[in-house]
């Protein structure tokens, strides 16, 4: 069993599909183990983006984070790395695959519905970033 986290991003949360991507885990074998929608601080989604920090598009996809609530959850299941990752498909949804996440409800490459972990090392760093050990159950 592998946990992985997943954040459901501002654009989604404002169209209301918060419900309809939580039931693409859930139909596709990965289970809800922790989530909670909250407003991330500027430091924050710094902190959690740090890694793109020197990247080009890190300012503006810090901007993005903040500009509404996230919905954050822990996903918990079988290769739930890769399976979440497959789910989700490509970071620009106009090369995602028919039938993922970012293909059915993500606009732009900046505005691409959700995150998910990508190696089990930072999904376990992630997962401490925003979880205490008592609310994944
Ligand atoms: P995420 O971390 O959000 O799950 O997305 P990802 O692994 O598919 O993509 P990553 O390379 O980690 O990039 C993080 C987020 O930065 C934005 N991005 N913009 N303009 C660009 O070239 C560019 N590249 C990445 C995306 O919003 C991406 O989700
Ligand atoms: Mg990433």
């Amino acid at each position: 069993m592998e946990q992985t986290l997943s954040i459901i991003k501002p654009d989604a949360v404002k169209k209301g599909v918060v419900g309809k991507i939580l039931d693409r885990f859930e139909t596709n074998g990965l289970r809800i183990a922790a989530t909670r929608k909250m407003q991330l601080s500027q430091a924050d989604a710094e902190a959690f983006y740090a890694v793109h920090s020197h990247r080009p598009f890190f300012k503006d996809l810090v901007e993005f984070m903040i500009s509404g609530p996230v919905v954050v959850s822990v996903l918990e299941g079988e290769n739930a790395v890769l399976k979440n990752r497959e789910l989700m498909g490509a970071t620009n949804p106009k090369e995602a695959a028919a039938g993922t996440i970012r293909a059915d409800f993500a606009e732009s490459i900046d505005a691409n519905a959700v995150h998910g972990s990508d190696s089990l090392e930072n999904a376990k760093i992630e997962i401490e970033f925003f979880f205490s050990k008592r609310e994944i159950c």
